[in-house]
């Protein structure tokens, strides 16, 4: 549905965007997750003809963005990050005006308006002004605008960012249930629990870059098939030759306070704490988990993905 390849978008001589080439399969959510500045809203921007890539191509339901920019606009939603309602109107005046521009008239607008407002929550409140609502109601509401003309493909650029919970918990809902229905969604965020439990796809993007990209499993299947093992404590930096001897240990990371290993899947945890103590090493403390996307971030980026 969405084939996005080596799109490429400068600023200067920042290179905002570098290379990104990806696919979205039709009915699926496709998640780019990544830090601040990372380049999601850049990319969001070109895909949706706001802004002109430097290089690389976008084609929509197999139209090329760079040929056909009007049909391409047609096939799209966009839910923009920062927010683009008008404050005095009410949330159904702000839905009929907009699909008013996208040519929808009379009954055909009143009931998808009404249907919309229904599915963001908002049917009670709809006749207030827009100004009264809370951060999370307006996300709500600028979600429902980008659905309006009914587009096979929504972009949402980090629709969740800093809302209250029930917003939050709406928004993702409403995602699932257009997903369900056969629309297929490009989905920005820079927090890892949405992206691991929303997206069926996922690309984990830093620097304009995709770092690594796969399903959920596939993802976490980089980390290797095991716990993760980490310790505190003060490390000698010759020391990790004294733990290279256990076996079912891999040595992820090691500094001066902190240590990181993957325990092999078959390895027992209870053998290899019994090596490590017995190995001399000062420990503070010990954590052992299922890997999850932050950890793979780290590996990849060798910072947090939370700044
Ligand atoms: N119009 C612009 N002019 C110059 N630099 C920009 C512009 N838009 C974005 N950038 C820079 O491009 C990088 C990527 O930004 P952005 O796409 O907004 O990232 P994200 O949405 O992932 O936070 C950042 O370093 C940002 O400062
Ligand atoms: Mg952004």
């Amino acid at each position: 549905m969405l084939r996005v390849e080596h799109l490429t978008k400068s600023f200067g001589e920042l290179i905002a965007v570098d290379g990104l080439s990806f696919t979205a399969e039709a009915g699926k959510i496709f998640g780019l997750l990544g830090p601040n500045g990372a380049g999601k809203t850049t990319t969001i921007s070109m895909i949706c003809g706001l802004l002109r890539p430097s290089s690389g191509s976008v084609h929509v339901d197999g139209i090329d963005l760079g040929a056909d920019p009007i049909a391409v606009k047609r096939r799209l939603g966009v839910v923009p990050q920062e927010i683009a309602i008008y404050e005095d109107l009410s949330a159904v005046e702000n839905l009929r005006f907009w699909g008013g521009i996208y040519g929808l008239r009379g009954a055909a607008l009143r009931s998808r308006c009404e249907e919309l407002l229904r599915l963001v929550g908002l049917a009670d409140r709809s006749t207030e002004p827009v100004r009264v609502f809370s951060g999370g109601m307006k996300r709500r509401l600028n979600l429902a605008m980008g659905l309006v003309h009914g587009p096979k493909l929504v972009l949402l650029d980090e629709p969740t960012a800093g809302i209250d919970p029930q917003a939050r918990l709406n928004i993702l809902q409403v995602v699932r249930d257009i997903v369900a229905e056969g629309t297929t969604v490009l989905y920005t965020t820079h927090y890892l629990e949405e992206a691991e439990h929303l997206c069926d796809e996922l690309a984990i993007m830093d620097h304009g870059k995709i770092l690594a990209q796969g399903s959920i499993s596939e993802l976490k299947a980089q980390l290797g098939d095991g716990s993760l093992l980490t310790l505190q404590g003060d490390f000698d930096p010759v020391q990790p030759e004294k733990v290279s001897a256990i076996g079912g240990l891999r040595t992820l990371e090691w500094s001066a306070e902190r240590a990181r290993f993957m325990v092999e899947r078959g390895a027992s945890v209870g053998t290899v704490l019994e090596d490590l103590y017995g190995s001399g090493l000062h420990l503070r403390d010990v954590q052992i988990k299922e890997p999850n996307l932050e950890d793979l971030f780290l590996k990849l980026t060798g910072r947090e993905l939370r700044d």
